[in-house]
């Protein structure tokens, strides 16, 4: 599904960033152009990179804590 309509970025685009280890709008901003035009797409954006990086991020998170101890 396209989520941003003036990038023809879609869902799939913007789950395989996050997956990627992007985090945050500035980012996919920057890796795809998503919401840097009339920015509708910002909102649902941001919710499927949401969707898509906390369990990434904790795992993330959980690695890194049991390799510091
Ligand atoms: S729909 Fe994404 S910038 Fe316009």
């Amino acid at each position: 599904m396209y989520v941003c309509i003036c990038n023809a970025i879609t869902d799939k685009q913007i789950r395989q960033a996050a997956e990627s280890g992007v985090t945050s709008l500035w980012e996919l901003q920057k890796d795809l152009g998503v919401a840097s035009n009339c920015g509708k797409c910002r909102e649902t954006a941001v919710d499927i990179l949401r969707e898509h990086s906390r369990p990434e991020s904790s795992t993330e998170r959980t690695r890194q804590r049991a390799s510091s101890v």
